[in-house]
């Protein structure tokens, strides 16, 4: 059975400590139940780190392991041509997440580099973003 990656990037271990009002109050283990019960019969591989080079590393890992990306690349999103030039060389579908509506926040916000890759971007939808990019990537593999 394909395997999906669902990558996330800096600060995401904070999930449901940092910014609530924002992110929500949910973990990321919480998020990982719900992505492992979204991608059923699909097998994922589950990821979160704080380095940027360790998100390129595991980018790379998906050429030869994943069907598919769901990323939420977190702060590195709007920072980052690295991340994005590792995706330019994976060849399946990448699907963009993002908890937050992050155009109706900062405008440093609004200017995402993995965009430039990405087949869909998903704002603003909580935790059920990861849900429906899963599902989507799911009926792709
Ligand atoms: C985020 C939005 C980013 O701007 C921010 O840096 C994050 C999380 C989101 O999921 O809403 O850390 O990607």
């Amino acid at each position: 059975m394909p395997l999906i990656h669902v990558l996330n990037g800096p600060n995401l271990n904070l999930l449901g400590m940092r910014q609530p009002e924002i992110y929500g109050r949910e973990t990321l283990a919480d998020l990982e139940a719900l992505c492992r019960e979204a991608a059923r019969p699909h097998d994922i591989r589950f990821l979160q780190s704080n380095w940027e080079g360790q998100i390129v590393d595991w980018i790379h890992e998906a050429r030869q392991e994943a069907a598919a990306i769901v990323i939420n690349p977190a702060a590195l999103t709007h920072t980052s041509v690295a991340v994005l030039d590792a995706l330019n060389a994976f060849d399946g579908p990448v699907i963009e997440v993002h908890i937050s509506q992050v155009h109706k926040r900062e405008a440093f916000r609004h200017h995402s580099y993995v965009s430039h890759r990405a087949d869909g971007v998903i704002a603003g939808l909580g935790l059920g973003g990861y849900v429906a990019a899963i599902r989507h990537v799911a009926g792709l593999i």
